[in-house]
């Protein structure tokens, strides 16, 4: 099933003679079940694509489509409840509160949002990550790739159908990028969520379903054990 759509997405930042095209006719579809990995160096436009196909931010032109529904007709609550609702974001910043314990920060999503992971999952997940004894630790506590497994985590407690990462394994060492990399792949295969990543970080390409590459604001598939 496809998850997400974009229908000739351009992106443009500024006007006049500072206007630059960030993204120029990009089409693509997420599917559920799989794991699709964007690549690209920095500066090529993914969390540009990853922030507009969430509906974080709007295209200059061209379409969204979210479980069929195209999110440019939304009002700014609709598109909040579906984001809330179906996509869960691993941002590059992480967006974690300062002010909250690594467990506030999941108690905080029970306040907004119902039908999250059961308790028993939840650990499970934290084993997973291994962040499980850092429950009672503020982020600013943690190392760069612990706060980062913790933003994995709560991406995934809403039990969303889609999954968007953000260069989640920017801060990680080889043995937790394979984590993570699994990890993902997992949400894919047994969940049947849709998962994209975007990344400079090749060592995830093993878990890939497709590849994808942004460059010059074009994006193309590439084949998957190039
Ligand atoms: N709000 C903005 N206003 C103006 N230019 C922007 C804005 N956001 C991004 N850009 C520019 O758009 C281009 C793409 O940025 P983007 O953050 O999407 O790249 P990226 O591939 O995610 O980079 P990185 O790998 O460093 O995270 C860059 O040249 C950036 O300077
Ligand atoms: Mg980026």
């Amino acid at each position: 099933m496809t998850a997400i759509e974009l229908k000739n997405i351009n992106k443009d930042y500024g006007t006049g003679i500072s206007k630059v095209q960030v993204l120029s006719d990009v089409s693509f579809k997420a599917h559920s079940g799989e794991l699709s990995l964007v690549l690209g160096p920095s500066g090529s436009g993914k969390s540009t694509f990853l922030t507009i196909a969430g509906g974080l931010q709007r295209p200059t032109s061209g379409q969204v489509l979210i479980d069929g529904q195209d999110i440019s007709r939304f009002s700014e609550k609709q598109r909040d409840e579906i984001r809330l609702n179906q996509i869960g974001f691993v941002l590059q910043s992480y967006n974690l509160l300062s002010y909250l314990s690594v467990a506030d920060q999941f108690a905080l999503v029970d306040r907004v949002h119902k039908g999250n992971l059961s308790p028993d999952r939840l650990e499970k997940l934290l084993q997973e990550l291994g962040i499980d004894q850092l429950v009672n630790k503020f982020p600013d506590e943690l190392s760069g790739g612990q706060n980062q497994r913790v933003a994995i985590a709560r991406a995934l407690y809403t039990d969303p159908a889609i999954i968007l990462a953000d260069e989640p394994t920017a801060a990680l060492d080889s043995e937790r990028v394979k984590v993570v990399g699994r990890l993902m792949k997992e949400m894919a295969k047994q969940y049947d969520k849709a998962v994209v990543v975007v990344t400079h970080d090749l060592r995830l390409k093993d878990f890939a379903d497709r590849i994808y590459q942004i460059m010059d604001g074009k994006m193309t598939e590439q084949p998957l054990n190039a």
